[in-house]
């Protein structure tokens, strides 16, 4: 039965579904990934203190702030951003944060980070792919609690060394 359900094309997700994928280790950051043909959406979570490090590649990328607050930085203008407030990154352009609060926020890049060493490669090294038919590996940390996933990188870790 269970078989059966995999082979079938699967289109709907819950985010809380989604699998984790540690994005900048030391720092406690996070993402949930989405992953279409021709986009990709991270669900991101920064813990308070964090900094998402300077950093730039082609796709295009667009930052939604749900939660939270990032003193944001987008080619050398350093702009403080908070739920509700959107920044375009056009590909190329430097750019990264600190968040005192923490955040949570809605990545979306298009195309998807396909560059050496970005979101499809993590995706690949923490084996949070979707097969063929879009499912998703199963989370291997819980997922249904609303905080700061502070530790969920410690989990992810400990979780893959013991494959
Ligand atoms: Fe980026």
């Amino acid at each position: 039965m269970a078989e059966a359900k995999k082979a079938t094309k699967q289109y709907v997700y819950k985010i809380n579904d989604l699998p984790f994928t540690p994005l900048v280790e030391e720092e406690g950051i996070v993402t949930q990934f989405i992953l279409g043909d021709n986009i990709q959406i991270s669900f991101i979570q920064n813990p308070p203190g964090a900094t998402f490090p300077l950093h730039k590649h082609d796709a295009e990328q667009i930052l939604i702030i749900m939660e939270g607050s990032e003193e944001h930085i987008i080619d050398g203008q350093e702009v403080h951003m908070e739920a509700g407030d959107i920044c375009v990154h056009p590909g190329g352009v430097e750019h990264g944060g600190f968040t005192k609060t923490g955040f949570k926020g809605i990545d979306i890049f298009s195309p998807p980070r396909y560059d050496e060493g970005g979101h499809v490669d993590r995706m690949k090294r923490y084996g949070t792919m979707p097969d063929e038919n879009g499912h998703y590996p199963a989370n291997k940390v819980e997922t249904t609690t609303p905080v700061w996933f502070k530790g969920v990188v410690e989990a992810i870790l400990k979780a893959n060394e013991k494959k």
